[in-house]
């Protein structure tokens, strides 16, 4: 019994040890080392090339108009991330309390800012030397036409999104509100 019960606690340490579960907390910029100064410039990089990206992308499809550009940020999105994730060596994406696609969830650190933090920029370190940094993304007026109030929606737009995002909150907004957030999470 007394063998047994050791066993089992050294399994639980040593599977403990493997685990691959940082824990993170809260990271006010007064307390940054210059290790963790470097990690923010790093994340705020990587966001400016996301956002550039994404906007440039949005832009031309509009071109087409809003309905078919819809079928491209559902294909674009995820590439765009991965491309600036390995350029810039970081995970990367975005995420809202309203989601549009339940593939934009947040990772585990940036629930609770996402879930109750102000609506700015907030950031966390890894108990690994991550840093994470979580992004506001506002709205623009040329958002509305798909994430607008009902008003601001056509009819091809609600078509197509309730066809290829049937869980979509992503509606109601308007210009200036907080529609989501860039997470960025810069290894150590
Ligand atoms: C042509 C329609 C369209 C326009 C215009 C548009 N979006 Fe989106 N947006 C989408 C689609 C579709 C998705 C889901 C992408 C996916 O599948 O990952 C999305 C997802 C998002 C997400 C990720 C979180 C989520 O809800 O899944 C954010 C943040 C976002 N959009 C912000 C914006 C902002 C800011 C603008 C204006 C600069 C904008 N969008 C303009 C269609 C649009």
């Amino acid at each position: 019994m007394q063998l047994r019960t050791t066993w089992v606690s050294l399994v639980g340490l040593l599977l403990g040890a493997c685990s691959d579960h940082s824990t993170w907390r809260p990271l006010a910029e007064t307390e940054y080392t210059p290790a963790q100064a470097a990690q923010r410039q790093k994340a705020e990089a990587a966001r400016d090339a996301l956002a550039k990206a994404l906007l440039g992308e949005l832009t031309a499809a509009l071109a087409n108009g809003p309905q078919q550009a819809i079928a491209v940020c559902q294909e674009r999105a995820p590439v765009l991330a991965a491309e600036v994730a390995q350029q810039h060596g970081v995970r990367v994406g975005r995420t809202s309390l309203a989601l549009r696609s339940p593939r934009n969830a947040p990772p585990d650190w940036a629930a609770d800012h996402l879930r109750s933090g102000p609506a700015t920029a907030a950031w966390f370190a890894g108990s690994r030397g991550e840093f994470g940094a979580m992004l506001p993304i506002r709205l623009l007026p040329q958002c509305v036409q798909c994430h607008g109030e009902a008003t601001a929606l056509s009819a091809e737009v609600r078509v197509e999104l309730a066809k290829r995002y049937p869980q979509d909150r992503a509606v109601g907004f308007r210009p200036g509100d907080l529609r989501g957030y860039f997470w960025v999470e810069v290894p150590n």
